[in-house]
């Protein structure tokens, strides 16, 4: 059996698979790379970091976070309902390099700017079993302990070519690379306009399906320890969040808990179900506080 004639052409071989090859790599990359930056593509908002931010991120690499955290969402439903709207190519213009990671031992932190008031991160970060009792996340409380160097930040922005001002430099006094890395958190996904779906929507059909049911307040116990107390105290006095009083309309505390009070600090908790919610609804309104 003799070999096709032109594996017998070595030039023509050499033309023939550079061309496959070439073709394989403009596919690939050429192609993906000017969509990213094409104008379309482009997302209006994203802003690169400021320098507080940027000293966070650094801190965020060297203490390997990446190794535990992905950053990006991926477009299935159960991230999207997790985490919030999935991941654009245009919202990683600054990240230089990207910090998408593959590995999720802790939750993806793509969405986390805004989730959590900072004072949240602050403890989260000392100590996160105070918070998570079960999470294996170390804790990170020397970062309290230790300065910034604006003159190092000065030279990375100018470094990047991203825009700074005088004044924001001049901040930088006496911070700690805990502040950074807080603030850097709270810029995550942050600029992204709120898409569709990323506002839960509270149902409109608002019954207490468990009025007067006693084990349903058990289990609203249990949810409120593990989803609520770390900021509402363990018996609703407050912390992070406010003291929880009473006077609610069941209606109005079930929207609340569910749709959260992004604005305010107050996440979400539309990921529980609506009937986990209203289990926890029942726990408040039956006065067991
Ligand atoms: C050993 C793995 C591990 C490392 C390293 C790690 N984390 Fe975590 N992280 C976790 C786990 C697990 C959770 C979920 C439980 C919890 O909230 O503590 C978590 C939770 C978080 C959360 C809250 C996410 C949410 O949506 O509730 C933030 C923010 C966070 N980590 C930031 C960081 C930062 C910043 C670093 C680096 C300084 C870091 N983590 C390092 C494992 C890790
Ligand atoms: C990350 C911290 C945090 C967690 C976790 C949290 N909350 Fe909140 N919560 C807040 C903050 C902050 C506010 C104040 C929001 C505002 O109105 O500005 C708030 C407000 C509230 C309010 C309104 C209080 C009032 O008087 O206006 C209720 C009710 C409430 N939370 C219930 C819950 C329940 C139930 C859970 C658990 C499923 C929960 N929260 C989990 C931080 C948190």
């Amino acid at each position: 059996m003799s070999a096709p004639s032109w594996e017998k052409k070595p030039i023509l071989f050499l033309l023939l698979a550079t061309a496959t090859i070439l073709v394989g790599t403009i596919v690939t990359m050429v192609l993906p790379f000017a969509w990213v930056n094409s104008e379309e593509e482009r997302i209006a908002g994203i802003t690169p970091y400021a320098p507080l931010e940027l000293e966070g991120r650094d801190v965020y690499i060297r203490e390997g976070c990446n190794n535990c955290h992905t950053q990006t969402v991926r477009p299935l439903v159960a991230e999207v309902v997790r985490y919030g709207d999935y991941s654009r190519s245009g919202e990683f213009v600054y990240d230089r390099p990207h910090l998408w990671g593959s590995r999720r031992t802790g939750p993806d932190l793509a969405r986390i700017g805004g989730k959590y008031p900072d004072a949240w991160h602050f403890q989260h970060m000392a100590e996160p079993q105070s918070i998570v009792p079960r999470s294996n996340m170390p804790a990170y409380a020397f970062l309290s302990a230790q300065g910034v160097d604006p003159s190092g930040i000065r030279r990375k922005m100018e470094v990047l070519g991203f825009p700074f001002t005088e004044e924001q430099l001049d901040a930088l006094a006496g911070k700690t690379e805990m502040d950074a890395l807080v603030a850097y958190m709270q810029k995550l996904g942050r600029d992204l306009p709120r898409g569709e779906g990323s506002t839960p929507v509270a149902p409109t059909e608002l019954t207490n399906p468990f009025a007067g049911d006693a084990a349903a307040v058990a289990e609203g116990a249990l949810l409120y320890t593990e989803h609520c107390a770390s900021c509402h105290g363990a018996d609703q006095q407050g912390g992070i969040g406010p003291e929880l009083t009473d006077g609610w309309d069941d209606g109005d505390l079930f929207s609340l808990i569910y749709a959260g009070v992004p604005e305010g600090g107050m996440p979400g908790f539309s990921s529980l179900g609506q009937e986990r919610v209203w289990k926890i609804v029942n726990y408040l309104q039956s006065g067991g506080r």
